[in-house]
Parts: C-alpha cells; structure tokens; sequence
C-alpha cells in the first residue's frame, strides 16, 4: 500500500456539472491501475488545511448523474499567495501524495500551474460553465448550464409572448460572453450584449421598437453578466421609453451551475477522466485534459494561462443574423 503510486484529486472554484462525473471516472481508473487516490475536501483550501479521504470504488458510487461536486470546493485566497502553495505542497508530501488531479476553471489551472512549477506533478481538467479556458473547445459543465439556459428562456418567451413584453435576461459568465452569444442562438434572442462588444442602452432601444414594428409578439435580449450594462441599469433605461413593449428582467444567476449533469457533460467527463490518469500512467504532468477535434489531447498549462479563450465572433454575428 505504501509503495503505491498515490494521486490527490480535488475540485476548485465554481462548481459546474459534470465535476462529480469526473471525479467518478479519475477514481475508478486509477484504481484500475494500481493506484491509491485521496480526495481532497475544499478544493485549494482544503490542500493546505490537510482535509483529505481516502477514496475507494464504492465512495464515487451513485454520483454520475448529481450536479455540485462530492468533493466540495471553494475560492482560495491563502493558495494564490507563495505561502499557501509551500503549506499545500508539505500536507501533500505527509500524505504521500505523488501527484494531483485538479478540476476546476482557469483560476484553478494557474494554481495548478504555480504548483508544477514547484516541482508537483499536476494534471489539469477543465470544468467551468463559462467556456472561457483556453485550450479545449467546452469544458466540464458548460452544455448543462447551456440547457439550463435554453429551458428558462424557452419559459421566459412564453409568458413575454402572452403580454407582449420585453424580457431582459442575464447570463453568467464573467468576462466572457460565450453563454451569451449561444443562448442568442440557441433561445433566438432579438439581441445579445456580451463583454466582447460594447453596445449602448440606446441601440437596445432601437433593437427592441424594430422588433415591435416587424410585428413581433415579444424581444428577448440576452445580456451576459460582464457586459458593459448592468442588466438592472439597461432595463430602468429602456422601460422609460415607449418601445412597443413594457419591459421585465431576470437573472438567471446560479441556477444555471446546478443540475444533473446531461449526457453530453457526463460523457465528456468521463473521457477527460480516464485520460487525465492516463497522462499519470504515460508519465506526463504539467498538462490540462482538453478536447480537441474528437479526441481529449494534453495542453501544457503553461499554454492554458498564458492565452485568452476569444468568443467566436461567427456565432456573435449568426446571433444577429437570426433575430431578424
Ligand atoms: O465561473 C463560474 C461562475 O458561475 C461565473 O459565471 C460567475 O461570474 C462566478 O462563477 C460567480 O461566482 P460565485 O459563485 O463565487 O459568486
């Protein structure tokens, strides 16, 4: 038992469906190979507090399909400083950790990063609803929150139709507008604001009266939670004038991070996860799991921090394109 190769996993920052799918497929392949895995509880946090279980076939039984991850997670303040990594890395080396698993988003692979810097051996996996890291064309959680998404304003439209509103609805996101610009899509939004594009209270007014003169029963307009107008701001704007169409809002907020992972996520989790251990078994670290055409390749983190996912402007433009 001693002599067995040993690998910590953790989960970090925001949760995002799928997390646990991961989780499930790194334990039960890596005890496939011969190895011991200790989970670490609290994501960073945890590492350096040392709040760690053992983890067995049975302990990741039943978790395929629940969104949240098992693991627990949490933003680390302590592990961005030098002093919290040194604190993590000797918990590690008390509890024989050979090497870690992280799955989180792109504040999780910079710590995974500064870790391998320190002589750890560290894969990555992306697991973030916002699409935004670099070096995998979706990450761990982004499909489910999609549909999230597309439910609600599904609902959303309905009740806009019925009283001929305007629905202003906010997406997550941080900086990047990537669940914008695919909900604008995917839900046939009038107009999309993302944090890529600048757009002013006023062409949303103007979006929203052209579609009430096109004869449309309802404007949805996506607004992502990093563009430059607050959606509380746009909508006190817009409500003023007399566009057609009374307005309402909403947030979506956290919803959109819960839910049973669909089959799509639970899928690419699992194949992220037999192969971030397999990059262990290969000999590799340093890496992140990122899907690249049909297959999962290993991108070295160095590359994942270092460049910044763009939003496809194709799709920023289809958006528009289809709203007419
Ligand atoms: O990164 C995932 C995410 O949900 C972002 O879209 C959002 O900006 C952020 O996390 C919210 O973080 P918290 O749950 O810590 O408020």
């Amino acid at each position: 038992m001693a002599d067995k190769f040993t690998v910590g996993l953790l989960t970090s920052g925001g949760d995002a469906p799928g997390m646990n799918a991961a989780i499930r497929a790194v334990v039960r392949t890596a005890l496939t190979n011969n190895m011991n895995v200790i989970g670490v509880r609290h994501g960073y946090e945890g590492l350096i507090n040392g709040e760690f279980t053992p983890m067995d076939a049975r302990s990741v039984g039943g978790i395929l399909q629940r969104g949240g991850t098992i693991l627990l997670t949490s933003r680390s303040k302590r592990f961005q400083e030098p002093a919290g990594q040194r604190d993590a890395i000797r918990k590690m080396n008390e509890a024989g950790m050979d090497a870690l698993i992280v799955i989180g988003g792109e504040g999780s692979m910079n710590g995974a990063y500064a870790l391998s810097q320190k002589g750890v051996k560290v894969i990555g996996m992306p697991g973030s609803i916002d699409n935004d890291i670099w070096g995998t064309n979706i990450s761990i959680g982004t499909d489910t929150a999609m549909n999230t998404i597309m439910e609600a304003v599904d609902k959303l439209r309905d009740t806009a139709s019925s009283h001929q509103r305007a629905f202003v609805i906010e997406t997550m996101g941080r900086n990047s507008g990537y669940l914008a610009v695919m909900a604008g899509i995917v839900c046939g939004a009038e107009m999309v604001l993302i944090p890529e594009v600048p757009v002013t209270g006023e062409e949303v007014a103007t979006a929203v009266e052209y579609a009430y003169q096109r004869g449309k029963t309802h404007a949805i307009i996506i607004n992502a939670e990093g563009s430059a107008i607050s959606t509380t701001d746009l909508v006190e704007k817009i409500d003023t004038l007399d566009l057609g169409f009374k307005t309402r809002m909403t947030i979506l907020g956290h919803i959109q991070r819960g839910g049973s992972p669909t089959a799509y996520d639970r899928l690419l989790a699992s194949r992220m996860g037999v192969k971030a251990v397999e990059a262990l078994v290969e000999g590799q670290h340093g890496v992140m799991t990122g899907l690249k055409g049909k297959g999962v390749d290993f991108i070295p983190l160095l590359d994942v921090i270092t460049n910044k996912r763009k939003v496809n402007m194709e799709y920023y433009h289809m958006a528009k394109v289809l709203a007419r």
